[in-house]
């Protein structure tokens, strides 16, 4: 048996796209995770496997052979995972082979950083297996650069609360600075099934901010007000208003125009059925919404978002960040 870490999934329950900008944000580690199991091998081969996307094949002195699925998918996939392993090799001074599996509870492309915890857990558990030390913000060092091959820019949120878990108040210039939040935040995720990229949907915001700067400008210093206003309602425990915080910030990603048809339906089933408030998160354009609710209210919410046509689930925050599984 090899080494097997982990890394939690996200939800961004306040600023996405605005971070971007420089506008800070706030994000939640969830109890969604993804698994990465890494041995050595004897030969100089990496060879990486994803349980979920059925999809094998090795890399083999720079070029890549496909083993199972479609090579395309196959090669975006484990191109960051090939990067965030070169990186610990770097560190342990030559090259290795190792056989990597990876296996996620997170559903892929659907802005829960499913890239980013793969890239932690792969980091961690390469960096275990060969004695390398690597402390968090090594981790979050290496899953950065393997998140660039994924989005170009990133703002570097998801490779945070990959590595770091809880509640992280983020922003681009400043970096990130963990949050204490004591209550149970009871929140339903609905995945609505279409993947979407983040790259184009940072790209539409920025093309609307260049045709209409003055009104964008404005949406983003009203979505800094949302953040500035939640970190006291999460000190507070207050979940009405953030509810209400969610509302409008999802009505502002709106008007930059990241909704979608498929995300409406869900966050308005939501509120129907009594959510405290409902928005989507992540880049949008498909993707998830999340819906905050009152522990009472949500069967009745998550039933709401099933029948609208999501796959939904209940998530709770973890304050678990990268960790080692078994060594
Ligand atoms: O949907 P995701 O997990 O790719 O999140 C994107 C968040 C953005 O703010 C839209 C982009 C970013 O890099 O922060």
């Amino acid at each position: 048996m090899g080494v097997v870490a982990s890394a939690p999934a996200k939800v961004i329950l306040f600023g996405e796209h605005f971070v971007v900008y420089g506008e800070p944000a706030i994000v939640l580690a969830i109890d969604k995770r993804a698994y990465a199991t890494v041995e050595n091998r004897e030969d100089k081969r990496l060879y990486i496997r994803s349980t979920n996307l059925n999809l094998a094949g090795y890399f083999d002195n720079g070029t890549f052979k496909i083993e199972q699925g479609d090579v395309k998918e196959a090669k975006s996939k484990f191109e960051p995972v090939k990067l965030a392993i070169n990186k610990v090799a770097e560190k342990y001074g030559e090259s290795v082979g190792l056989n990597v599996e990876i296996y996620s509870t997170v559903p892929v492309a659907a802005g829960l950083g499913s890239s980013a915890a793969v890239a932690a857990a792969v980091a961690a558990a390469v960096g275990e297996l060969l004695n390398v030390k690597m402390a968090k913000e090594d981790i979050l060092r290496v899953a950065f650069e393997a998140e660039k091959t994924v989005h170009g820019t990133p703002s570097g949120i998801d490779p945070a609360i990959a590595t770091f878990g809880g509640t992280l108040f983020f922003q681009t210039d400043t970096g990130f600075k963990p949050l204490e939040v004591h209550m149970d935040m009871p929140l339903i995720i609905g995945n609505t099934g279409i993947e979407r990229s983040t790259r184009l949907q940072v790209e539409k915001v920025r093309n609307l901010r260049e045709k209409h700067p003055r009104i964008v400008d404005h949406i983003m210093w009203a979505a800094r007000e949302i953040v500035l206003r939640a970190i006291d309602a999460l000190k507070e425990n207050d979940l009405e208003t953030l509810g209400e915080l969610m509302n409008i910030n999802h009505a502002l990603l709106y008007g930059v125009g990241v909704s979608d048809e498929s995300l409406e339906w869900l966050i308005s089933a939501a509120r129907k059925e009594g959510a405290l408030g409902a928005k989507l998160t992540g880049a949008g354009g498909g993707g998830c919404m999340i819906a905050l609710t009152k522990d009472e209210r949500l069967e009745q919410v998550l039933g709401a978002i099933q029948r609208a046509g999501g796959r939904g689930f209940v998530a709770r925050k973890t304050n678990e960040g990268v960790k080692i599984e078994q060594r």
